[in-house]
């Protein structure tokens, strides 16, 4: 009986690591990308994320936020607002003007691109864990740990520079370190409060099949969709009867424009094994109530003939119910 018992929650909780009730996101970062194009432009782009779900843009000519959702200020005050504002408008000038008068001396070459995330996660247990890290031309370059600044083993001298530079600016270390310890894990807790009713909403999928471009003579390419799903976690399968087939390839779950998630599940076989296969979704909105589609389902064609034949019949009948009043 436990047995079983165990083996519907494996059915019911996707992947069977979520245990956690809390369904959504459970950090906040705010990205940085700048691109030195050359000594006199850079650009700079600013974003605020709960998880993969962005919440707040960056105006980089007024330096101001742009909030996404009615909710994105959090529980914190326009006053609060406004100071971190002011905090990030000096330091988009303040990073660019430093990075551009230290290109010779850390030995950068135009053009190049700096990464920066900065943020905190809340863990089971409730416990708020901070980080930052950045990255230079897509590699990582510095990260913050147990509040000091620890670099990628090879980012050589440029790491040691940089080490002695930052002490220099004490300051600017207060102002992260406030950032990191206090501001975020703040916002963090306001922000999933404030947001709970569109983070923790379930959407159901929506799930179609197609076939995709021929992989090769004989041989077809079942593609089953699934759109339109929330939260992101899902389980995408091409079976046959209960046996999940080997050969599925699962895309990258991407973005749709309405904070919903579409993902792409391909099955590469033989033109003549695809009889009989089918898609199955798993989604936490769906319950145990799991989505399945059959390629070539005969219901189909069942059902388009009872759609051809019912009406002509009913026609004809009518058609010799009038002729056998009239005559
Ligand atoms: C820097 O790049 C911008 C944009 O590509 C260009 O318009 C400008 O002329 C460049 N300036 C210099 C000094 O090369």
């Amino acid at each position: 009986m436990p047995l079983l018992l165990l083996l519907l929650l494996g059915v019911i909780l996707p992947g069977g690591d979520n245990e956690d009730v809390f369904q959504g996101p459970t950090s906040f970062h705010l990205k940085q990308i700048s691109t030195f194009v050359n000594s006199t432009w850079a650009q700079n782009l600013g974003s605020g994320w709960l998880d993969d779900l962005q919440i707040h843009g960056w105006e980089s000519d007024s330096g101001t936020v742009i909030f996404l959702k009615p909710w994105s200020k959090g529980n914190f005050s326009n006053e609060e607002m406004t100071e971190l504002e002011d905090i990030f408008r000096t330091h988009f000038i303040f990073f660019t003007q430093a990075v551009q008068d230290g290109v010779n001396e850390f030995q950068l070459e135009y053009p190049f691109v700096i990464q920066i995330i900065l943020g905190c996660e809340l863990h089971s247990g409730k416990a708020i864990e901070s980080s930052m890290r950045g990255a230079l031309g897509g590699l990582d370059f510095v990260r913050i740990q147990n509040h000091a600044f620890v670099f990628a083993p090879d980012s050589g001298s440029r790491g040691q520079k940089f080490c002695a530079l930052m002490t220099q600016y004490q300051d600017i270390c207060n102002v992260i370190e406030r950032l990191l310890s206090e501001t975020c894990p703040q916002y963090l807790l306001g922000v999933l409060d404030a947001g709970k009713a569109d983070l923790q909403r379930q959407v159901k999928p929506e799930a179609w099949l197609s076939s995709g471009p021929t992989p090769g003579p004989g041989r077809l390419l079942l593609v089953c969709h699934v759109s339109g799903f929330y939260p992101k976690p899902v389980r995408v399968m091409w079976m046959r009867g209960e046996q999940e087939q080997p050969g599925t390839q699962q895309g990258d779950i991407m973005p749709n424009a309405d904070w919903t998630w579409y993902l792409r599940v391909t099955l590469n076989v033989a033109a003549g094994e695809a009889a009989g296969l089918s898609c199955r979704v798993k989604h936490s909105s769906l319950g145990d109530q799991d989505i399945i589609l059959y390629w070539g389902h005969p219901t189909s064609i069942g059902l388009i003939l009872v759609a051809i034949i019912v009406p002509s019949l009913i026609l004809s009948l009518s058609l010799a119910l009038w002729f056998w009043r009239r005559w």
